[in-house]
């Protein structure tokens, strides 16, 4: 994933806001990149810029040598659908779905017949610890549960992006560790690039590489460990 000089700007005239000041920001594949910064910096609007779901005023981004904001609008939904998984801070499940089918809806979505589906987010389900609880509803499930079932729906149909917005910023020190745990532990791999959006210093340990937001620039960029991209 490369940025090139991203701005994004929201109003006009007076009410006109920079929030986006030029970044230009790479994640690559077999680590996660931290996106680290205070509150109000601009990380959930690079990261929605990243994603596709905002537009940014001028600049590039590149997802696998695809700069996705040129293909069509179908194009870009089924390029998004198929190379992309996002987890949100507040887990954004659908309350009437159970565990397996909300970590299932990537899935049915592409197409997969329903009962192939929610077989592989049981599997991803057990991977993460939860092969008990597919059927339950999120409402039953705890607030690190709720989280992991978010993870498994955003690896389920293994993309090769992750972003992650904040994702133990809801949960207590011990379910935040357990869910970064997992996330380190099941999302990495060579052919993925994962994005972790985060203001948890305690979780900053399980970084590969760092890069440091400050009022719409990165500011610093810094690598934890032998980096193998
Ligand atoms: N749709 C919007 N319209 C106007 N301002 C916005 C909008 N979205 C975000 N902002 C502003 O952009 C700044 C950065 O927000 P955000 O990207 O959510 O920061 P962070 O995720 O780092 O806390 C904030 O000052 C916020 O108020
Ligand atoms: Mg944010």
């Amino acid at each position: 994933m490369r940025c090139h000089d991203i701005h994004k700007s929201f109003g006009t005239g007076e009410a006109k806001v920079d929030v986006l000041r030029g970044i230009d920001f790479t994640a690559a594949m077999g680590g996660m990149t931290f996106l680290v910064g205070p509150s109000g910096c601009g990380k959930t609007t690079l990261i929605s810029v990243i994603a596709g779901l905002l537009e940014a005023t001028s600049g590039r981004v590149e997802l696998f040598g695809t700069e996705v904001a040129a293909l069509s609008s179908r194009d870009r939904i089924l390029f998004r659908r198929k190379n992309l998984g996002f987890v949100f801070q507040q887990y954004n499940l659908l309350p009437s779905l159970s565990a397996a089918e909300n970590a299932a809806v990537p899935l049915l979505a592409a197409g997969m017949p329903r009962k192939a589906a929610l077989d592989k987010a049981s599997q991803v389900l057990d991977r993460l610890g939860l092969g008990s609880r597919t059927k339950a509803l999120p409402k039953i499930l705890s607030g690190g549960q709720q989280q992991r079932v978010a993870l498994a729906r955003a690896l389920v149909h293994e993309p090769r992006l992750v972003i992650c917005d904040e994702p133990t910023a809801a949960l207590d020190a011990e379910s935040g560790h357990s869910v970064m745990e997992l996330l380190s532990r099941t999302a990495v791999h060579p052919d993925r690039a994962v994005i972790v959006v985060s203001h948890d210093n305690r979780v900053f340990h399980f970084a590969d590489r760092l890069a440091y937001m400050n009022d719409g620039s990165i500011t610093k960029t810094e690598m934890q460990t032998a980096w193998s991209a």
